[in-house]
């Protein structure tokens, strides 16, 4: 007997609670969305409906490892606490036989509607597949049911390959829009659709397009207007490292310029990486109520080793960050303000003058956060200096943050942060303001961010120290620096 879509996803949601009897604590994070246990991956339609924020995301509820992906679901009044709900969709129907794949969510008429990729194999050794867009919708905003004619979008472009997926939908005026990742030729590309009602979709060309260096794939986009440009932020596949950029295995960043509606013509500069980190991939936006471009990226790295998969669970989310775009024409991320709800215990230190390492007494744990502040100018003899975070007791293990003045850079050095990949990313600062270098981290259980300046820097990573490492040092190395101030909390835990 065939299972239909209620009863699979009443089996995917007991086989998770039985999951997460056997999760361990050991590096599950305190202020981080994850799933109860086992694996996930892309956050998926964001929204704020009905006054409440929704967060879907990838997610295969029987492995800590990945397989068929459904659709995990938590919601929000805040934006900084959350719950657990029911998993949302279950693969398994004709159009998304082996997969829900990642979407987008909006509001049509009073539903949470979900718009997201069927993925269908058609040959599991030859490696050859079906993808379809597909419709779910919700009363409730709990409960989804798959459109009864499904998909709604069946057949990729003529001259497209079968990689055809990641919806992300919105309105303007009087029509919907969608784009969605895609390939032609062993390019990547992102194109465009529109329709009246969700379900009837006209193709109407490509939006942007790799010219061999951008890569061969690109995947989840989303495309909107910020201060006054038009964004379009993607994670596209198989950009050849160069100097200090496109380390990762895969790309997350943006293409910035103008769009004309009429003519469906993208004016672009240049791709920009979005997080300079390791792990952040697959982000996706909403617009709030406030007119808030609000960002959330999937906070790992396909391929990367990832520890806690031991401990029965895998994969979790950035914090929201609000987007901007600065006088440069960059974006830049900072934290939401909302987050300073999750602060208790705050600690201030002023030793004002730094030389060499000195360990913060009074700051110790593994949920905090930590703003920093340096003074560039005044006295200062040090060429590099910043923070070790996550230390042994006897410092042997840790995580390294430092700006180097001569190279103008922010660098975060995993090498010495316990299990999991080790490495060093570097990212430049293009502006310095006040001869300050400001340094603000979230540090949860195996993950940093941390944001430079106001969010010109953003450098994402998971670490994976001994439990037990919960110490910190600042440092400066050939000379002194002045610290203006630095101020410590420790952060509430998000699921109450
Ligand atoms: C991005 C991605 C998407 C796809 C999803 C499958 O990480 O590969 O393109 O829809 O993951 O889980």
């Amino acid at each position: 007997m065939v299972k239909n879509h209620k009863e699979r996803l009443k089996e995917a949601q007991s086989a998770l609670e039985k999951a997460r009897e056997q999760v361990k604590d050991r590096y599950r994070l305190n202020y981080h969305i994850m799933a109860p246990a086992n694996w996930i991956n892309d956050p998926n339609g964001l929204i704020q409906w009905k006054g409440e924020y929704h967060v879907f995301y990838q997610h295969h509820p029987y492995d800590s490892k990945g397989g068929p992906i459904h659709w995990g679901h938590v919601k929000s009044k805040d934006l900084v606490y959350w719950e657990h709900l029911p998993i949302a969709l279950a693969p398994g129907d004709e159009f998304d036989k082996n997969g829900c794949f990642s979407g987008s969510a909006v509001d049509h008429d009073g539903r949470l509607t979900l718009i997201y990729t069927g993925h269908n194999v058609l040959d599991e050794v030859a490696d050859t597949f079906k993808k379809v867009q597909c419709l779910a919708e919700s009363q409730d905003g709990i409960h989804f049911s798959k459109w009864e004619h499904n998909p709604i979008i069946s057949v990729s472009p003529e001259d497209s390959s079968p990689h055809f997926r990641d919806p992300k939908v919105w309105r303007f005026r009087d029509k919907w829009y969608m784009v969605l990742g895609n390939q032609t030729n062993g390019l990547g590309r992102v194109i465009l659709y529109n329709s009246e009602d969700l379900k009837n979709w006209r193709y109407q060309g490509v939006l942007a397009q790799s010219d061999g260096k951008l890569g061969y794939m690109f995947e989840c986009p989303d495309f909107f207007e910020l201060d006054g440009k038009f964004v379009l932020l993607f994670s596209p596949q198989g950009i050849k490292p160069e100097g200090d950029l496109y380390q990762n295995l895969y790309q997350n960043g943006y293409l910035t310029g103008e769009f004309d509606y009429e003519t469906k013509q993208f004016h672009h500069g240049e791709f920009i990486e979005l997080d300079k980190g390791f792990d952040f991939y697959a982000a996706q936006s909403f617009l709030d109520d406030k007119g808030r471009r609000i960002v959330i990226g999937w906070m790992n790295m396909w391929e990367s080793k990832m520890p806690e998969q031991e401990d029965g669970w895998a994969g979790a989310l950035t914090i929201p960050r609000e987007l901007k775009v600065n006088s440069e024409g960059f974006l830049t991320m900072e934290p939401i303000e909302e987050l300073q709800k999750l602060r208790k215990d705050r600690v201030s230190i002023s030793y004002s003058t730094i030389k060499g390492i000195k360990r913060l007494e009074n700051i110790k744990g593994d949920s905090l956060e930590i703003v920093a502040e340096f003074d560039l100018n005044e006295k200062r003899t040090a060429n590099r200096f910043g923070l070790n975070v996550r230390c042994s007791e006897d410092g042997s293990e840790k995580t390294l943050i430092y700006f180097d003045v001569e190279e103008n850079k922010m660098i975060l050095d995993r090498n010495y942060s316990g299990q999991g990949e080790g490495g060093i990313r570097k990212a430049k600062l293009n502006r310095i303001d006040d001869n300050k270098i400001k340094m603000h981290f979230f540090i949860d259980r195996s993950s940093i961010e941390l944001f430079v300046n106001n969010g010109e820097i953003v450098m994402t990573s998971r670490i994976y120290p001994d439990p037990e490492s919960k110490f910190f040092e600042v440092f400066s190395e050939g000379g002194e620096v002045k610290l203006i101030t630095l101020d410590s909390w420790t952060l509430d835990n998000i699921w109450n």
